[in-house]
């Protein structure tokens, strides 16, 4: 049978009319998109902590095993993380393979109640509940319920032990997580603030662009959300490392002019991306940040 064409008149009127749905599920996806990014719930930086619990009921529903191998026999089930997050798992692995590093992953997504073993049997072990969390995190305050948490070792080092800091693919882990999204959680000079020893092997799923900004301000993530919690979503979502980390050093030294050309914009989509772009270039012209800015 012969194919009608379509008149064009048709065609431009039935474009027209589909502009506005279009433009609705633009910003309907964009609003997923900045939700998923966000400091709650569900969103990729969420903070965890023994201040900031998460519910008992809390469970990641979009839970995937990630295509890596893992420390022992059986351990796959023990591995499960966020999709974005495994993802950016597996290409972390790539990496370090790539460099002849192999990683095994050990312990991904932890429910409230394996938390509650764990810690318990933490508690039974060290003789105190007070000892236990110094490297146990109680039930509702791991980010391992979150699913955005990874323990790894190596084929050489199969210990989740601080000495992984000083084998090769620890210092590889070390130096090159950010570049996958991930940062180390947990730092020495950190425990007055996280409230931990050093876990060298114990790795955040941030996203790429906040990762970088935690990493180079080198901060713990305590710090950084308490600032950047204060951001419009849109911008916490399509930020650059260097916007983050520019906009860091202003809100800790009380500088709000780009702050608040960011917060005037977020009713209007148009003009957010013209904001995000100028504050953007801004941050990029002053090279970001100073030593001083850092130091809150
Ligand atoms: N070891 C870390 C803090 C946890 O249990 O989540
Ligand atoms: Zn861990």
């Amino acid at each position: 049978m012969e194919k009608k064409s379509i008149p064009l008149f048709t065609e431009r009127k039935r474009i027209v009319r589909s502009v506005p749905l279009l433009i609705l599920m633009l910003c309907l996806s964009l609003c997923t998109c900045a939700m998923a990014d966000s400091f709650d719930d569900d969103g990729m930086l969420r903070l965890v902590n023994r201040e900031e619990k998460i519910t008992k009921h809390y469970a990641p529903d979009d839970l995937v095993l990630p295509d890596v191998p893992t420390n022992k026999k059986g351990q796959k089930n023990s591995i499960y993380m966020r999709p974005e997050a495994a993802e950016a798992l597996e290409e972390l692995f790539a990496g370090a393979l790539e460099d002849e590093y192999t990683l095994l992953a050990v312990s991904g997504y932890r429910s409230y109640s394996t938390q509650y073993a764990l810690f318990q049997q933490k508690v039974e072990s060290v003789g105190s509940k007070e000892a236990a969390q110094r490297t146990v995190a109680p039930p509702g305050a791991s980010e391992h319920q979150l699913g955005l948490a990874m323990d790894l070792v190596s084929d050489t080092f199969r210990n989740l032990n601080r000495a992984f800091l000083e084998t090769d693919e620890g210092k590889w882990v070390n130096d090159h997580c950010w570049e996958y999204g991930f940062i180390i959680r947990y730092r020495a000079e950190w425990s007055g603030v996280t409230g931990y020893k050093a876990e060298p092997w114990h790795i955040r799923y941030l996203g790429r662009e906040h990762a970088q900004a935690v990493t180079e301000l080198n901060i713990p993530y305590e710090e950084y959300a308490a600032q950047m919690r204060l951001l419009p979503e849109y911008v916490l979502t399509y930020g650059t490392a260097a916007l983050f980390e520019g906009l860091y050093a202003d809100l800790i030294s009380g500088e709000y002019e780009m702050i608040e050309v960011l917060e005037n914009s977020v009713f209007d989509a148009g003009s957010e991306n013209n904001a995000l772009q100028s504050v953007t270039v801004y941050y990029e012209e002053r090279n970001t940040v100073t030593e001083d800015a850092l130091t809150p």
